[in-house]
């Protein structure tokens, strides 16, 4: 009988030649566990999706409910299923009156693909501008605002009529023009390593935006949900935009993706042509149910205040002398490593060390951070034990 391994190898679509190849058998809270039972401390969350946990009961009985009820009936939109609704409200009272229709669709991709859309049919313009180093996807619309070359490159041609602009470069937002259909940013850019906006950066943003008539996209895709310390980024700097991209956390571990704008902004997808954008599985109901029940947990117990706390505690007890710098907000790091050929060593040891570590798309001397908002302070002092000897461990064999 061929292993898992030996099959995942050889009929797995593959994304890179060297994948991290060790198998989980089950999974829960802030811990993923191995066929020999052993367990690994789970410092990535999906890439911040299980901000929750793994299998948090609310959510597993969310699922559970909504699957005896009905799972998929009928394409996106045009027929009312509850737990849509009941999600799309929930959102709808959580974030400012411009930001009340939600699209539901399956993935941050397919929610950038929406915006990058809405934006053009709204505004009747072409251009859109994004930023160096920004990372919302890989499919074609969102690859061509993706901010680095490398990875864009073999696919050309791309999506015409994109035009980059630096981060934090208050000089570049006069490229913002009055054919710019929309800016499309992340409010602290993830896959460049945890990239803070300074000071005013967003809110010039917003105002250049708002005076050349074009849209404001925020991806928090990878932001929202408390990961940042409140429970969207915009709200931390208090800047908002017209359209807001969310996955990820979204499901509460199910896949779901949504692009929120105004009603009237969105309604300018319901005509001319009408059905001009649809998805079949987009807002699925049993998704929606889960990320809904996500939703609540996070809130109900203030996971995105904790957040912040929680990110201290890594940064007190992160002490290793190979350290740098940790960088980041509220549960979402980058630790910077003295010595850059160890940081993916870093990762592919990590498992021997019962820790789930990642790098970063754009950022080569830093590891990320990123575990369930649920994680408990022991959990964090555990974590921080076992990333030291992983660290000392790495540095004696490299
Ligand atoms: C900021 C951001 N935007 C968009 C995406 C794309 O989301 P998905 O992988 O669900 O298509 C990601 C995924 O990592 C992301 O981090």
């Amino acid at each position: 009988m061929p292993s898992y391994r030996q099959l995942f190898l050889q009929h797995i679509g593959q994304t890179s030649p060297s994948p991290l190849l060790f198998e989980v058998v089950k999974a829960e809270g802030s811990f993923l566990f191995g066929p020999e039972g052993q367990n690994y401390l789970d410092l990535i969350s999906g890439v911040c999706v299980s901000n929750t946990g793994h299998a948090n009961p609310s959510v597993i009985q969310a699922i559970r409910e909504q699957s005896e009820a009905y799972l998929h009936l009928m394409v996106y939109g045009e027929i009312i299923q509850s737990p849509q609704v009941k999600y799309a409200s929930l959102l709808a009272s959580l974030l400012p009156p411009q930001l009340s229709s939600v699209f539901f669709v399956n993935s941050g991709s397919e929610a950038v693909e929406g915006a990058l859309k809405l934006a053009r049919k709204y505004t009747g313009r072409s251009e859109i501008i994004y930023f160096r180093n920004a990372y919302h996807g890989s499919t074609m619309g969102a690859l061509s605002v993706q901010g680095a070359d490398t990875y864009r490159d073999p696919f050309r041609p791309l999506m015409p009529g994109t035009v980059m602009a630096g981060f934090n470069d208050l000089q570049s937002l006069e490229l913002i023009n009055d054919n710019t259909a929309a800016v499309i940013v992340e409010p602290v850019q993830a896959e460049a390593g945890i990239i803070s906006p300074v000071n005013g950066f967003l809110r010039s943003l917003r105002e250049r935006c708002t005076q050349k008539n074009s849209l404001l996209i925020f991806d928090e895709i990878q932001t929202g949900f408390g990961r940042t310390g409140s429970l969207f980024a915009f709200q931390k700097y208090e800047v908002i935009p017209d359209i807001l991209l969310l996955a990820k956390a979204l499901g509460g571990g199910m896949p779901l993706g949504a692009f929120i704008s105004s009603s009237d902004i969105m309604s300018s997808l319901s005509f001319n042509p009408i059905l001009g954008h649809i998805t079949t599985f987009g807002g699925h109901p049993v998704c929606c149910a889960a990320g809904m029940a996500s939703l609540k947990v996070l809130t109900e117990n203030n996971l995105a205040d904790e957040a912040e706390r929680k990110g201290e505690l890594f940064k007190k007890y992160l002490t290793n002398d190979l350290i740098q710098e940790i960088r980041g907000e509220g549960l979402l790091l980058a630790v910077k490593i003295k010595r850059k050929d160890m940081v993916l060593p870093l990762v592919f040891k990590a498992p021997d060390h019962g820790l789930l570590l990642d790098s970063f798309l754009f950022c080569d001397d830093s590891f990320r951070i990123s575990p369930p908002l649920t994680i408990s302070d022991d959990e964090i002092i555990l974590a921080c034990q076992r990333i030291d000897s992983l660290i000392e461990s790495v540095s004696r064999e490299n």
